[in-house]
């Protein structure tokens, strides 16, 4: 069984990969636990109820589902939640398990991290996307209007179940927005993953088991790795974001409308590479084979129509920026990142072009 240790100041936990994982769950609610809050959205809950309420074993439950989706992801769903938590007895001893997607995991470990000042939360991200990145880590947080994840804490679980059997049912889009963030994994710290994607990508198109498990298990244990490397993102961390600084600029100048996220960061990605080879870091041939990785994987809704101005004038406003200052995670090679600041605008604004055509 892949169990990948995760030890930051704040917590130690296990994210661990295996097919069924899932059924394992009762075995990790504390003995001294209260009343236990699944949240979840009514697609995942109405194809897993009877596999996760199996997988509780007899002990009682409830469920506490939202519709989902980036728009709902706010403050006022986990206000929503916390009093439903309440009327249903929840007090200090609760357990919250967020039991979904990204946007799922990220509400519900906040939903944990703020209830009575903080409860704590099991992960069991059932979206490719949420098992490779959202779901480890213990980032959570609702957006605002003004932005994606503007408010949050950094709430760790107990434990991250990650059950590749669950995938089985995502829909090839969300897979696809999936598998860009594990070959970000793979182009940041693994070349022997992102070799995977230069040699068989249709394998992991077509989710076959043994690269597709690989894929899982290599991303948890980067991730895992570099959380407990850097918890709170003051260092190593910030290599995760490869992709992301563009990414932000896409997604929120489509108003988090067109792309799903890991479709912004393949674009985001793009752009990144882009830099990387015009400030001389990254030799053509090497970059050639990271834009054709990418574009591998799938298409991504058309960028042609978004203005490169503006989406330049975003990356100023994106979180990420210190001190006013523009960070780009740079590559050199595949298992080599850089982050970078103060780079020429004209070299920012020719990547983003050519990425977005
Ligand atoms: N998704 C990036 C991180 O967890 O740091």
């Amino acid at each position: 069984m892949p169990t990948f240790p995760v030890r930051t100041p704040s917590a130690s936990y296990d994210a661990i990969v295996e097919r069924g994982a899932l059924a394992q769950l009762k075995a990790h609610i504390p003995p001294r636990a209260g009343r236990v809050f699944a949240v979840s959205t009514p697609d995942v809950w109405q194809l897993y109820r009877e596999r996760f309420t199996a997988a509780m074993g007899g002990r009682e439950f409830d469920v506490i589902e939202f519709a989902g989706g980036e728009e709902r992801k706010r403050m006022s769903e986990v206000e929503v939640m916390a009093e439903a938590m309440l009327a249903r007895g929840a007090d200090r001893s609760s357990l919250v398990i967020g039991f979904g997607g990204g946007i799922t995991t990220d509400l519900a470990g906040f939903l944990a991290a703020i209830f009575m000042r903080g409860v704590p939360v099991i992960q069991i991200p059932t979206t490719l996307l949420a098992q490779v990145d959202a779901g480890v880590g213990g980032k959570t947080g609702a957006n605002l209007v003004s932005g994606k994840n503007l408010i949050g804490a950094f709430h760790q679980p107990l434990v991250v179940l990650t059950d590749p059997d669950l995938l089985a049912t995502l829909p090839a889009r969300e897979y696809v927005a999936g598998l860009f963030e594990v070959l970000k994994s793979g182009i940041i710290r693994s070349p022997e993953l992102f070799r995977v994607f230069v040699e068989r990508p249709a394998s992991l198109l077509r989710r076959e088991a043994a690269p597709l498990e690989f894929a899982i298990a290599e991303s948890v244990r980067i991730k895992c790795e570099v959380v407990s490397a850097d918890e709170k993102e003051g260092g190593l961390r910030r290599i995760l974001n490869f992709g992301h600084t563009v990414g932000h600029a896409i997604e929120a100048e489509t108003a988090y409308k067109r792309y799903l996220h890991g479709e912004a960061v393949a674009l985001g990605m793009k752009a990144a590479i882009h830099i990387s080879h015009l400030t001389g870091r990254l030799p053509a041939d090497l970059a050639a084979d990271m834009l054709t990785a990418i574009d591998a994987c799938g298409a991504v809704p058309s960028a042609a129509d978004l203005s490169v101005a503006n989406l330049c004038a975003r990356l100023a406003q994106d979180k990420k920026t210190l001190q006013g200052s523009v960070h780009f995670v740079l590559t050199s090679g595949p298992g080599e990142t850089e982050v970078v600041s103060g780079l020429p605008l004209e070299v920012v604004r020719e990547a983003v072009a050519t990425a977005i055509q």
